[in-house]
Order: C-alpha cells, then structure tokens, then sequence
C-alpha cells in the first residue's frame, strides 16, 4: 500500500490536512504525518517508509534521499522548490514537482500588505503616506507577482515589470507596463516587489546598483527568498538613503542590525507566512496529494520540475 508522508516544520492547516487524509484514503492511500519536527535526524527515520512525500520550505537534501528508500516522489506544496536538491532526486529516480500558483493569492496579499503597513508607520498613528499613484516594480511576473499587479491596480499604483521568461503581450494586456531590463525596473520604481526563484542565477543579484537607483522614496518589498537580496549591499544603500526601507517575509541574516540601525525602516515577519493563510494550505495541499495520486496511479508526470 502506498504510503505518503506529510513532512511540514511549519504545519499545513487542519482543514487542509483533512482534505489531504480524505483524498489519500479515497486512493486507498496512507498518510504519515510528521508536523512541527525541529530535528532532521526525526525526518531521516520515518522517510525510510514512505512512497511519496508532501512538503513545503523543508530540506529535501541528499542525507533524506538516502534514508527514502522506497520514495518515488516529493511533491513541494507550494512554489519554491530551492529547498529540494533537484539533482540528488534525479539520481535517486525520484520525481520532484511544485503546485505552481496554489498560494499566489496569500504571497500577494501579504506583499501589499507589508506595502500598506509599512506606508501607515506599523499603524502608529502618525501620518503617513498612500500608494496611490507610487511606482511599483514586479520583478518576475509570474502567478505571484500577477497577482500583485491586480491588487496593486485596485490601489490606483502605476505598476512596471520586468520578466525576461513571460511575453510582452501578456505582461502589457493586464495594463503593466513591460520594461526591458531589469536596471530599467529598478530606476522607475518606488516599491519593488521580488517574485524571482532563487537560483544560482538570483541570488545576491539584488545588489548595489539596481537598490541605489530606486526612486525617492523607496521600498524594497520581499516575499521571495532572502538569498536574492545581498545583504551587505542592502545595508550599505540604507546607510546611505534614509528615504530606504526593507519589507521582508522572513529575516535577512543582518536583521538585528538593520533593526537597530534603522527602526521604522524595516520590518520582517518572524517566520515566513506569505502563504501561511487556511485557503493557500487548502489549496497547496490538496494539489500535492492529487498529483500524488495521479502519479502514482497513473505515471502523470505535469508539473514534474526535475525533468
Ligand atoms: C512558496 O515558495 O510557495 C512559498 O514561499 C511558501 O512557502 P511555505 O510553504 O514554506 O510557506
């Protein structure tokens, strides 16, 4: 009988593990549940049993590929998948696939979120500012950052983006304007919004340059991954402009010192929660057990990412 383990540190919600349990069972699958585990060690010993696994930002290294001896696949419940060793998994025969755009809604409402709170001073009740007519940049158009644009246009933002990987046309029929480089995103941007992968490509690619020539003033908004940011780069650009903040939905590794440096122009959630709503775990989750079962059932290998 098929077994699929639910690995999540940062657990799914109850209604969501439901759905999850319900489906399997429907295939006549097992679920394991492996919720909130803090130790790795916790992981490598019940991976050993499974056929398939369903996580969200945990390890999938090559030490968990070795323990999963039976593993035919690991689905990450979500967009990212940086967290899983693409390699090690093809070398295993184990297929990996993400549920593209499942919890695009809660990564966008959290981005403008983060926008309005930070406009608002954390809602301290001293006047501040509207996005109304700011210039906002996506940087990558894909499901998140669409759906930023939507929310940001109902906010009446003049919105820019920039994504080599999406066509003009599809970019511009949502009213955006589609800029040709990424230099260009960053000069004609109040806010930017990240919605770039983290790659070999990305990371540390947020730097000195593109952060310096923001328009006044400038927000950098992340809800991607933090490794796309340079950090020392970042901290060197808001020493030197205090019209400068940082949003981020997880904590850069300098966040102590940019916090005491810079209070009021920072803010960092304390653990990342851009699709921690009760709908994006639905979603997310009932995709991953469903492409499970279609799988395992019948060799359906759509949204497989290490091909
Ligand atoms: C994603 O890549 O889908 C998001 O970053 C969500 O990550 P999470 O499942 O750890 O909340």
């Amino acid at each position: 009988m098929t077994k699929v383990l639910v690995a999540t540190e940062k657990p799914f919600a109850p209604a969501a593990v439901d759905q999850i349990k319900k489906i399997a069972d429907q295939a006549g699958f097992i679920v394991m549940m492996l919720e909130k585990y803090t130790n790795q060690a916790d992981l490598l010993t019940v991976v050993e049993e499974a056929d398939a696994m369903i996580v969200r930002s945990d390890k999938v290294d090559a030490a968990v590929l070795d323990a999963a001896k039976h593993l035919k696949i690991v689905v990450r419940a979500g967009a990212g998948y940086d967290n899983v060793d693409l390699e090690a998994a093809t070398a295993h025969n184990v297929v990996v696939m993400n549920t593209p755009g499942q919890n695009s809604n809660a990564v966008a409402e959290l981005a403008i979120g983060m926008m309005i709170f930070n406009a608002r001073n954390g809602f301290n009740g001293k006047a501040g500012s509207e996005l109304k007519d700011k210039k906002l940049g996506i940087h990558a158009y894909g499901n998140v950052g669409k759906r930023v644009a939507d929310l940001a246009r109902g906010f009446g933002m003049e919105i820019f983006a920039y994504d080599p990987f999406i066509p003009r046309e599809t970019i511009e029929a949502d009213g955006v304007v589609c800029v040709d480089s990424v230099e260009e995103l960053y000069r004609n941007s109040n806010y930017v919004s990240l919605h770039i992968p983290a790659n070999e490509q990305t990371k540390q690619s947020v730097n000195y340059s593109l952060l310096s020539s923001m328009l006044s003033p400038a927000i950098l908004v992340n809800t991607a991954r933090k490794e796309v940011v340079n950090e020392t780069d970042l901290m060197k650009v808001m020493e030197e402009r205090p019209d400068f903040s940082y949003l981020s939905d997880i904590k850069p590794d300098n966040a102590a010192e940019l916090e005491e440096k810079f209070p009021g122009r920072c803010f960092f959630t304390p653990k990342k929660m851009g699709a921690q709503t009760a709908e994006a775990n639905l979603n997310a989750g009932v995709a991953a057990i469903r492409q499970i079962v279609a799988f395992i059932n019948d060799g359906d290998t759509t949204f497989q990412v290490n091909k």
